[in-house]
């Protein structure tokens, strides 16, 4: 296949705050990982940076209490509530307090937290290493600072034409995120950030079904909508 006339006019514009959080259970993959890495236990006191839909802060609280507390913060409005919906729920209010804040500017005095935690948060916030600074200071000494996210470089679909799923999903990275490759830049920032890297793993997910509830699936049907969408301001604009 030659070129294919949406790609190149794609125009990177970034959205630093999803408006969308992820419901996706299929992402509690990721929870077995903080769970070692961040050291939780009964009367621990942590950060949940950009909670989206509230499953980690939610899970997290049950391994925090008695006494512990989890503090779930995220730029978006909608997150907030629903995360806080959430937590009413399940029982959880008393153990997690949710409310609007920036990744980039904690509202917490420094050494608050023994641990925090920031998954698929990072990706979109343009100063990611200030943001990443901003963790450590709200850090207790010895704490813990567990980041979960993706390179988009990393992910393949069974496509008939590689070469041009590629610059599908490179030019939604593009879009979509400020760093859409951060995995590869996270030691560099947690070494100017203060902070000793304890451990790095790495987490695949699969998708065998077309599931609309999956990380997969909707990031399929995101980036086909984005480039029709684009597609179609480039052909209007006649720039084929
Ligand atoms: C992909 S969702 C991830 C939600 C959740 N951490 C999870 O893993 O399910 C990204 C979340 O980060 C929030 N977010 C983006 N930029 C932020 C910022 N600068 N400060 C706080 N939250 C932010 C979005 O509003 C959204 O809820």
């Amino acid at each position: 296949m030659g070129d294919h006339p949406c790609a190149p006019s794609l125009t990177p514009a970034r959205w630093p705050i999803s408006t969308g959080a992820i419901p996706l259970p299929s992402l509690s993959i990721r929870d077995g990982g903080c769970a070692k890495l961040s050291q939780r236990a009964p009367g621990k006191r942590a950060l949940d940076i950009g909670c989206g839909p509230g499953f980690l802060a939610c899970e997290l609280a049950a391994e925090v209490a008695p006494g512990g507390r989890i503090v779930a913060i995220d730029a978006s409005s909608h997150s907030v509530e629903t995360t806080a919906t959430r937590a009413e729920a399940r029982g959880l209010a008393g153990l997690v307090k949710v409310q609007t804040g920036d990744a980039a500017s904690l509202g917490f005095p420094d050494e608050t937290f023994d641990f925090v935690v920031a998954t698929q948060v990072y990706c979109y916030v343009s100063d990611v290493g200030r943001a990443i600074r901003e963790a450590a200071r709200v850090l207790r000494r010895g704490g813990r600072l567990v980041v979960l996210d993706t390179d988009w470089d990393f992910c393949a679909w069974a496509s008939s034409d590689p070469a041009f799923t590629r610059r599908m999903v490179a030019a939604r990275g593009a879009k979509q995120f400020a760093h859409a490759h951060l995995p590869r830049e996270l030691h560099r920032l947690f070494l100017g950030a203060g902070l000793t890297l304890a451990d790095a793993q790495v987490f695949s997910m699969i998708e065998t079904r077309y599931d609309p509830d999956s990380f997969g699936i909707e990031s399929i049907q995101g980036t086909c909508s984005d480039c029709i969408t684009l597609h179609s301001v480039a052909a209007r604009r006649g720039r084929h």
